[in-house]
């Protein structure tokens, strides 16, 4: 064989020693066998400085080392990619015996379990939602509800006006209003959602949730109220727990009540949670006063209603044992964690 031939077919086949990986055999394969530039093409080139009766046996020479490198080459690219792939698998290869890994799962803000759990008791007694909206007018928020503009009981709830006739609601009874005027009795509403009152201190926040309860029909009286409050104090607090009414004073009911739930801490008999008297205040209460119903077009003398409110972010205080109010809504995870039963 031609000398030239013979070199680099040495080349090729010391230069192949120290290729590693198949990318690199391509790129090594380039410099000989790329089409007319790479070192196998050029010889043919060689062709016209090759005395005439040597030309046929150099060509088929040429020719054979091209086949040659081809498959000396190939096999080698071959020979990486089964080592790469080899390499892969076992660089992917998974233990399916090793323990899974421990996915991390949220919890309900316990405002809203104990809303949902409030959903649950008064559902079950047939009560349907209604979720009024955040911002009221004065209508809705204290006329209709008997709290005229120069009503001293306005001074009772420190207001955010938005206008002279807008307002963030102050609590959840604007709600009663269009039920009423939008409903006939029976009617039977339960009304969660978020009131507003410039009100800041450990046990009140700004921005805080209420659920309001309004039931009207024929012959409604304070027994069906405390009846239904009993199902919700057993339910959310205990079997054991009981309730008691306390004249009190709203200018949409009448008579109007605080309604107490027996210490669930202590049974009743004393202790720093229920301040020594063996009771707790739970929620604000009433028979709906005639003149409400009338501002809504229902006629006493037919029907009777009864409503509650209850305090959301009390709830859970009393139920968690959590004495700031602001620990429900810094969003603390070591607090939140500790408050998901
Ligand atoms: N709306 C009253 C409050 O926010 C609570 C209440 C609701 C009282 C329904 C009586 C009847 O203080």
């Amino acid at each position: 064989m031609n000398a030239n031939l013979e070199q680099i077919k040495q080349e090729i086949i010391t230069g192949s020693e120290g290729l590693k990986s198949s990318k690199e055999v391509y790129e090594f394969k380039k410099t000989f066998l790329d089409g007319k530039t790479g070192k196998i093409g050029l010889l043919m080139k060689e062709m016209k400085n090759i005395a005439p009766e040597e030309r046929a046996a150099y060509g088929k020479g040429v020719n054979e080392l091209k086949e040659w490198a081809l498959e000396f080459l190939g096999e080698l690219d071959l020979e990486m990619r089964a080592k790469e792939l080899e390499a892969r698998y076992e660089a992917e290869k998974l233990d399916i015996t090793l323990p899974a890994e421990k996915v991390e799962e949220g919890n309900l803000h316990p405002i809203t379990l104990i809303r949902n759990q409030l959903i649950d008791v008064f559902a079950g007694m047939g009560f349907q939602i209604y979720e009024g909206t955040e911002i009221e007018t004065d209508y809705y928020n204290f006329t209709a509800l008997n709290t005229p503009q120069d009503h001293p009981a306005r001074d009772m709830q420190d207001t955010f006006y938005l206008s002279p006739e807008f307002l963030l609601r102050t609590q959840t009874s604007a709600g009663q209003i269009h039920v009423m005027e939008n409903s006939k009795p029976p009617i039977k509403i339960l009304s969660p959602g978020k009131v507003f009152r410039s009100d800041d201190d450990a046990t009140h926040s700004p921005m805080f949730t209420q659920m309001e309860g309004l039931v009207v029909d024929k012959g409604i009286t304070l027994c069906d109220l405390q009846g239904m409050l009993d199902v919700f104090v057993k339910k959310i607090y205990g079997e054991g727990t009981r309730t008691r009414l306390r004249p009190s004073y709203f200018p949409f009911t009448e008579p109007s009540v605080e309604v107490d739930c027996s210490c669930f801490e202590c049974g009743g008999k004393g202790c720093k949670l229920c301040k020594g008297t063996g009771w707790i205040e739970i929620l604000g209460a009433g028979i709906v006063n005639n003149k409400v119903l009338e501002n809504c077009g229902i006629d006493p003398n037919e029907y009777s209603g009864l409503a509650f409110g209850i305090g959301i972010e009390r709830t859970a205080m009393l139920k968690y044992g959590i004495n700031n109010i602001k620990l429900l809504f810094e969003s603390d995870l070591r607090v939140l964690k500790q408050l998901n039963d």
